[in-house]
């Protein structure tokens, strides 16, 4: 791991570049609207929480749009950057921060068997950044070589076991495996993406277990923390002057910051510089032919393009 320091600095590469958010109500997601805004973005963000939404935006002023926008919908998704587009003329920064937990446990032994759980854990944190990440990437390629920066925001729950929360854990290790099955197509595109694991952070969210988790005095974040993290991963390759946030590796893409305290630290890096030893020398090497081949230029996944391809001699 690395500790990645925020540069205030690099701040100043935000001006005037347009920013689209989900979930930016409340918690994680207000403090990141409020960064980029104070940074002097202009920001449209979605939230089906009307009444924070409201307040947010009249707070920020008419460089800060809110939009109704259920992030599990696609159609509300797919309004939100049309809005976005025809408000400000442009997309440079996407964040897929809406998110949400149950906190009654469907594996519960006591729970009925019966009645089909609720997947809407699912369907905000995995899929809803999935359409995020979509259309995102379709907005941002429209800038050509500049492309633009895309924040996924995973959790604690990303890449650890985490008892009773056994949904909310899938649907966020998904969001890493989002990241990592885009990064290498979409960064020769101009497209960094990065995802945020924060660990315990002080909002709603965490209510049940915030008093016990005081007592034991374990690091808490605030919500500010996690959002200047969010700002550090669309700052961090925006230097023309060849400023970096002390501890990121450039180029700072496909990474994964673990909040925990207050502090980022970078984790992916020695996930991947790591893996002869945990999956073996042998493993990792031919592993790496395999995942040469799947890079390599005329391999698809997609068997009718093959069918193609050899039909039409190429
Ligand atoms: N608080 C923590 O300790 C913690 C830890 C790890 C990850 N996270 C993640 O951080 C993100 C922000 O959470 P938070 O802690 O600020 O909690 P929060 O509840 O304050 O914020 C979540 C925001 O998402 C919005 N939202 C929920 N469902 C939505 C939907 N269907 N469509 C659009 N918006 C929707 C909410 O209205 C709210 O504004 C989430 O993705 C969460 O999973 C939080």
């Amino acid at each position: 791991m690395v500790h990645v320091q925020f540069n205030p600095e690099l701040l100043s590469a935000l001006k005037d570049q347009v920013v689209v958010l989900t979930g930016g109500a409340t918690g994680i997601g207000r403090s990141t609207v409020t960064q980029f805004a104070e940074a002097g973005c202009k920001v449209v963000f979605g939230d089906i929480s009307e009444e924070p939404a409201r307040d947010l935006e009249s707070k920020l002023g008419p460089n800060v749009r809110y939009l109704h926008c259920d992030t599990s919908s696609y159609s509300d998704q797919l309004s939100l950057f049309a809005a976005a587009e025809s408000i400000f003329g442009r997309i440079n920064v996407v964040v897929a921060n809406a998110g949400m937990a149950i906190h009654k446990d469907i594996f519960d032994p006591s729970s009925d068997i019966s009645v089909e759980p609720s997947m809407k854990e699912v369907a905000v944190n995995l899929t809803g950044a999935i359409f995020t990440a979509r259309i995102g990437m379709h907005y941002l390629r429209k800038n050509k070589s500049k492309g633009g920066d895309l924040v996924l925001v995973s959790s604690i729950a990303g890449f650890k076991e985490s008892g009773g929360l056994a949904t909310y854990t899938a649907s966020k290790h998904g969001v890493l495996g989002l990241m990592r099955g885009l990064h290498t197509t979409a960064f020769p595109e101009g497209i960094r993406i990065n995802v945020i694991c924060p660990w315990m952070t002080k909002t709603r969210l965490v209510k049940g277990i915030e008093d016990g988790w005081h007592e034991q005095g374990l690091p808490e974040n605030e919500p500010e923390d996690v959002g200047r993290s969010i700002v550090l991963c669309a700052t961090a390759n925006r230097s023309q002057e060849g400023k970096t946030h002390p501890g990121a590796k450039m180029p700072f893409a496909g990474k994964i910051l673990w909040i925990s305290g207050g502090e980022a630290y970078e984790i992916e890096d020695a996930i991947q510089d790591l893996e002869p030893q945990w999956l073996g020398e042998k493993n990792s090497k031919v592993l790496a032919k395999g995942q040469e081949f799947l890079a390599s230029q005329g391999t698809s996944w997609d068997a009718d393009k093959l069918k193609k391809k050899t039909a039409n001699g190429v």
